[in-house]
């Protein structure tokens, strides 16, 4: 009897802690919800508009109905919301403009519906503070004859509602690192369904994701979105993070990008930029791209700024110089190095062209921000630690 009481109590304890994990409203049918999301909708369309909050990393959304299919950005009205509940305004004056900036398809609500990327202006039409969609465009614009390329692989961890990475013991630890990366089985891969749902709802959005693996650490994930030419790569990873977000949200866990969600001997997570331009993809480019380093190891104090949204402090708990990552305090470079700064990889050290790999920026960045911090000090040769005003 004794040991029949005692597992009863063991698969309590268990329901008990998945519950916890969980949020309630994964817990809500899903097959009940599927006879209303097949419900036809004539000729409207539901577009959600999507736009980051005053926090520079969280996302917001609300949806609309359109009486047509927007073809293009050109056919999507402006909209506003209240800024006091973003933390992007004060109550008075509180109406903020939504300024639609890019459209992919609903992965979620399916076609004709759409996910549309928003600008945010305040109430006199200014840009808001956390919108660094607006410069980067601007940046971009100033050098687009060099066809700017960028390939960014974001890292994340799946958590629980608790906070509490997924899949890991409730108290304790999993074994330490080393089976995890790139691994497969239950005790190596932990949260595989959301990674699966979250790669093909890119697919169906128009999303340019280019890959998944599993990373370091258990329930540490990456995706790679790229290559995407000049203000197209903010785009299209903003909108890769809103995905996730929302098919973690149906599974009931929490996507973070948190930098270091786990201190101690866990990898902390970051956001390694590729990039190139002509002049670099072109025989003999490995010049263009060691001229960029140079200027880049002057400049590394308002990069690190750049790289995530406290101004570094978010990055410096993980660029320590261990876990695969440089010290924040210095600026290094080398072919094959995952632990310099910037890496050259070995095929482009090789061939003598190609691209180079910026491993600073942590996985909470801007990548508006990180991309057009590259543009300014590597082609518009700016110094110092403020960004020039053209
Ligand atoms: N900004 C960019 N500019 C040019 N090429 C890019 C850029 N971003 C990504 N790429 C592409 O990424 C590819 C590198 O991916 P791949 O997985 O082949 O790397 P790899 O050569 O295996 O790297 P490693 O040798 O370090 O293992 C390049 O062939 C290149 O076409
Ligand atoms: C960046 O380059 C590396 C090789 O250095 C490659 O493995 C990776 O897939 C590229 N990522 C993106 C997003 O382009």
């Amino acid at each position: 009897l004794r040991s029949v009481v005692k597992s009863v109590f063991l698969l309590f304890r268990c329901f008990i802690v998945i519950k916890m994990a969980t949020s309630a409203s994964a817990q809500l049918s899903k097959v009940v919800k599927r006879q209303y999301m097949e419900l036809p909708q004539g000729d409207n369309v539901q577009a959600m508009y999507i736009w980051i909050d005053g926090t520079g990393e969280g996302l917001r959304c609300k949806t609309r109905t359109l009486d047509s299919e927007p073809k293009s950005i050109e056919d999507l009205p402006e909209w506003n919301f209240d800024g006091s509940s973003t933390y992007q305004s004060e109550g008075s004056n509180s109406d903020m403009y939504l300024i639609p900036s890019a459209m992919f398809r609903d992965p979620f609500r399916k076609d004709p519906n759409k996910l549309v990327l928003c600008e945010v202006l305040k109430y006199n039409r200014k840009t808001a503070e956390t919108n660094h969609r607006h410069t980067c465009k601007k940046i971009m614009e100033m050098i687009d004859h060099q066809i700017p390329w960028f390939g960014m692989e974001q890292e994340y961890t799946i958590l629980g509602t608790d906070g509490h990475p997924f899949g890991w013991p409730s108290n304790g630890f999993p074994g330490p690192q080393g089976p995890y990366y790139c691994g497969v089985g239950a005790d190596k891969a932990y949260g595989r369904d959301i990674v699966e749902a979250h790669y093909k709802a890119c697919l169906y959005a128009g999303v340019k994701i280019c890959g998944t693996n599993a990373e370091v650490m258990p329930a540490q994930w990456e995706f790679q979105i790229g290559p995407c030419e000049g203000i197209s790569m903010g785009d299209h990873l903003w909108v890769a993070r809103f995905i996730l977000h929302r098919v973690c949200e149906d599974f009931g866990v929490v996507a973070s990008f948190d930098p270091k969600p786990i201190t101690g001997n866990w990898n902390g997570a970051g956001c390694h930029t590729n990039f190139s331009t002509k002049e670099m993809r072109e025989d003999g480019g490995l010049k263009c791209i060691e001229e960029c380093i140079d200027k880049l190891g002057k400049r590394h104090n308002y990069h690190i700024r750049a790289y995530d949204p406290k101004g570094g402090l978010d990055n410096a708990r993980r660029l320590t110089g261990h876990h695969e990552t440089s010290n924040i305090h210095e600026f290094s470079a080398g072919v094959a190095n995952r632990g310099a700064s910037i890496r050259i990889p070995r095929t482009v050290g090789q061939e003598k062209k190609g691209y180079f790999e910026d491993r600073r920026p942590s996985a909470n960045c801007d990548p508006y921000a990180v991309t057009e911090a590259l543009i300014r000090t590597c082609f518009l040769d700016e110094e110092g630690d403020e960004p020039v005003d053209y």
